[in-house]
């Protein structure tokens, strides 16, 4: 833990990011390893959910299993590039439903403005998970968060590829509560508010728009 993110430091979460670090990897592999980490994130980030027993009949007796309830997870990507990881959170609890927040910054006030939200309902026995590969400025994450609150789901985690120490900070001071996964804590923003030294822009290269 680094203070209120958790670093996932898996061996294969760590490789694949490197090989999505990389300026040469093209827009169909890029897509593929995010979808790969995504998978392998889920794994990370649902180690500790809530587990119900069922009692079950084996081909040789009954015994009490555990299973977990799929349905009340809820994955929400922040559109666009979020998209990238649902993916491979899906692969592993193929009964989530899906939640998307769309939202752009205001090029004059750099305020958030949402221009979609859509949640399954039932909201209130629900955990929400939260997808954006890149916690840059942190700026859309809090506003995210802050919409998703509205909803009163039962938790909240926040799951991103890459974060640095500003977003950190700055989602941890607004959402205390809500816990941040992440595979890597970068050294800094620059002036364009990229992750430096990061892997560009998240969006661009999963839909290949650069
Ligand atoms: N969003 C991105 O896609 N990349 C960054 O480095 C920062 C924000």
């Amino acid at each position: 833990m680094t203070g209120h993110a958790q670093v996932l430091d898996h061996p294969l979460i760590q490789h694949k990011l490197t090989l999505l670090r990389r300026k040469e990897t093209s827009t169909t592999s890029f897509r593929r390893l995010l979808t790969e980490v995504g998978t392998l994130m889920a794994y990370e980030v649902t180690r500790d959910m809530p587990m119900h027993d069922v009692e079950i009949e084996t081909p040789l007796e009954t015994m009490t299993g555990r299973l977990i309830d799929g349905k009340k997870l809820v994955f929400v990507p922040i559109l666009r590039a979020g998209m990238g990881l649902l993916d491979g959170f899906l692969s592993v609890v193929p009964g989530a439903r899906v939640g998307h927040i769309g939202l752009y910054r205001d090029p004059k006030t750099l305020v958030a403005v949402e221009y979609y939200f859509k949640m399954p309902s039932g909201m209130r026995e629900r955990d929400a998970i939260v997808l954006d590969p890149m916690l840059a400025t942190g700026h859309s994450a809090v506003a995210a968060v802050e919409r998703l609150k509205e909803a009163r789901p039962r938790s909240i985690r926040f799951v991103c590829l890459v974060s640095c120490p500003e977003g950190i900070a700055t989602f941890s001071q607004a959402h205390p509560d809500v816990p941040i996964y992440t595979a890597a804590i970068d050294r800094e923003l620059n002036d364009h508010a990229y992750i430096l030294p990061g892997l560009g822009d998240a969006g661009d290269r999963i839909f290949g728009t650069k």
